[in-house]
Parts: structure tokens; sequence; C-alpha cells
């Protein structure tokens, strides 16, 4: 079932919080918004599930508007961070308490317990109460309750944030899981970007009760529309080196701290000597070398972190903190000799140093 915002406001009192929102989430398709916190997310999916009135705009589910609908009535179902199970009941009476609300019957409540908690690993666990279970059981308890609704649509708000780290891990595959198995239309909210690289068919960015980019993940994660989505998807987000453009033989260039790095053939760059630009570099394009040679960008290493099969190398560049991704397989010695860095123009994104918009043109998958 489809969902569909179009220009949806909302404010307490005087305070606007949510300065129109359009977004059409397509049947089956699992979408996450994600941003920093306050930045609207609960907000707007509170409305969309009919929690909180819509101040401004219009909500459609299923091609039907749902503004003055009751939260009942939407035939939506919503999982919250804090599970919001009830303690005196068992698990098998938590999963069931919107059916029996519904009532129906015996037979069928007890087939719908006995189908979600096998999808959900709970069967097990029927007879005991919430407080007996572990954090991960709980959210399973609480995703059951949502998925015996059948509900056109699921609505997550943070279902993973009280979790920890490896539970979270594992819960995360478990819902990407679930949605490929029911393929119910799904809406989502984190303010983690790892959890919406990996669950998002499409991601949506906020800030500040504003849509920034809205894409499919890799999209997002190579073509970011601004610095803002530059520097909140990626871990480490993407470095941002204030630079001045220039011209050199063979394309342009940023110049910074007498440094120069040849930019994109965009037409932003073509003759704008002077313009003053931040220069976007991924940590993991951006390639450790161990000899200063013209077209390698100088830097001193003073710290590496060791994750594993990769390393972040920390460094400034241009004033300004500089990490890179590389590989430990060469050897840890060979990292912590590195003096610069060099990177294909093409994997460089550049923004306009005022508006922080991406030049045009680099919309084109790398
Ligand atoms: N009931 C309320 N009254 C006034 N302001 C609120 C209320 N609920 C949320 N807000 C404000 O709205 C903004 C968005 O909040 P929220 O949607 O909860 O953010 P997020 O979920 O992205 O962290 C925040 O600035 C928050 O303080
Ligand atoms: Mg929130």
């Amino acid at each position: 079932m489809s969902v569909q915002l179009e220009s949806i406001v909302k404010k307490y009192g005087n305070l606007q919080v949510v300065h129109g929102i359009d977004l059409e989430v397509g049947e089956k398709e699992f979408v996450v918004l994600v941003g920093p916190s306050g930045c609207g997310k609960s907000t707007t999916l509170r409305m969309i599930a009919g929690l909180e009135e819509i101040t401004q705009g219009q909500l459609t589910i299923d091609g039907r508007i749902m503004n003055r609908v009751a939260p009942k009535d939407r035939d939506v179902a919503m999982v919250f961070q804090n599970y919001a199970l009830y303690p005196h009941l068992n698990v098998a009476d938590n999963i069931a308490f919107g059916l029996k609300i519904r009532r129906e019957s015996k037979q069928s409540i007890e087939a719908s317990i006995k189908e979600v908690s096998g999808i959900l690993g709970l069967t097990e666990y029927l007879d005991r109460k919430p407080s007996d279970l572990s954090g991960g059981q709980r959210q399973r308890v609480a995703m059951g309750r949502a998925i015996v609704r059948r509900p056109k649509v699921f609505l997550f708000d943070e279902p993973l944030s009280n979790l920890d780290a490896k539970l979270r891990t594992q819960m995360r595959a478990e819902i990407k899981r679930l949605h490929n198995r029911l393929g119910v239309t799904s809406i989502y909210v984190t303010h983690d970007q790892v959890e919406a690289m990996t669950l998002a068919d499409r991601i949506v960015v906020m800030n500040d009760g504003r849509i920034e980019q809205i894409g499919a993940p890799m999209d997002l994660f190579l073509n970011p529309a601004n610095t803002f989505v530059a520097s909140f998807l990626g871990a480490p987000p993407m470095n941002q080196i204030a630079a001045v453009v220039a011209q050199s033989a063979d394309g342009p260039v940023a110049e910074f701290n007498n440094h120069s790095l040849p930019l994109p053939h965009l037409e932003g760059l073509q003759g704008a000597t002077g313009r003053e630009i931040v220069v976007g570099v991924r940590p993991e394009f951006a390639e450790p070398v161990n000899v200063v040679s013209p077209g390698v960008v100088p830097l001193e290493i003073d710290l590496i972190e060791t994750l594993g099969s990769e390393a972040l190398l920390h460094s400034m560049v241009a004033n300004e903190p500089f990490v890179m991704k590389a590989d430990t397989l060469t050897g840890i010695n060979v990292l912590q000799d590195v003096k610069g860095f060099k990177i294909p123009r093409e994997l460089i994104r550049v923004f306009d140093a005022a508006s922080g918009k991406a030049l045009p043109g680099q919309d084109q998958p790398v």
C-alpha cells in the first residue's frame, strides 16, 4: 500500500517543527527517515500513525485521505523504541491483544499467534511475561503484535535503540528478512545512519524539519546533494576541505594551503577561477601513499585506529580533521609511514561553499 505526504506541516502552538514535507512511499517499499535528534522524524511518523494532528497538508494511505481518520482505522501498526508491551500479559496475550480487541475468533487468534511466534522465534516464550525476556525478545514481541494485525503499513520509531550493539545488528538483519518475507510497506525512523544504509530501499535524510535528500542508499553515499548529507551518511563521514578553484593544463584544480588537487571536469568549474568550494573526499576513496609526488596532498598521520581488516588514519588537511580508511593487509607499519593521499578526480565531490549544495553534473553513478 502506498503512503503519500503532501506539504505536511506540524506546529506546536506557534512553533513550527515540520516545514512542509513531500514524500511518496511506494507499495512494499522500505523507507527510512534518518536525521539528527530533534529534526522531526518521530513527529512525522506520528502524524502518519494518527498520534499527532497534521497542522497542514495531506496524508494519503492507499489512495484514501487520512488526515481526519482515527489511528485505529488507518490500518497501520507502529513499533516503538520502548516496546510498549503490557507487563501483566504474557507473550501470547501481548501478541494477540489487537486481535482480541477486533473480536476475532479464538481459533483464528491462536493460528495467528502460532504463525507469528514461529516467524519471530518466540514459540518457546509464549507463556512468559515481558519482565522475563531479554531486550531483543521484547522487541520481537512488539513486532509480533504489529505483524498479527496484518496492517497495510508498518511504522517503526527507533525500534533498536534500546538494544546493545551486537543485538542491534542481529535484529536489523531480522527486520530486513521479515520485510523481504512479508513485503509490507514500511516507514522506519532512526538517527543511526548505518541502520538507514542497511535497511532502506530509499533513505530520506531530514534536518531541522525539512527533507535534505531522498534516494537509494548508495546513491546518497556516492552523490550527496549537499554538505549536510555528505557529513551525515558514511562512517566516518565524507571529509570536507575548503578550497578555491584554479585552472591547470589538464582541467580544474582545488587549491588550499599551497596544495592543489585535480577536480572533476564539471561545467560549474570551467573558468571559475577563484570560486569558493568545498571538496568532498570519502575516507574510503582517499588512497594513502608513502611518497609525496605531484598530485599527492601531503599530510601527517597523528592517530591510527585499527578496526581489524581496516584502520582509520587521522590527520589534518587545510586545518580541518581528515580521515582515511585503509586496508590493514599491507601492514600497520606501512600505514604509520603514510605521507599523503591521492584520489582519482572523478571520485571527488564538489560543493558550493556558500550554499553547501553539490555542483550540478555529479549525479552520475560512479
Ligand atoms: N509535544 C511537543 N510540544 C512541543 N514541541 C515538541 C513536541 N514534541 C516534539 N517537539 C519538538 O519538535 C521537534 C521534533 O521532535 P521529534 O519529531 O521528536 O524529533 P526526532 O524524532 O527527529 O528526534 C523537536 O524540536 C521537539 O522538541
Ligand atoms: Mg524521535
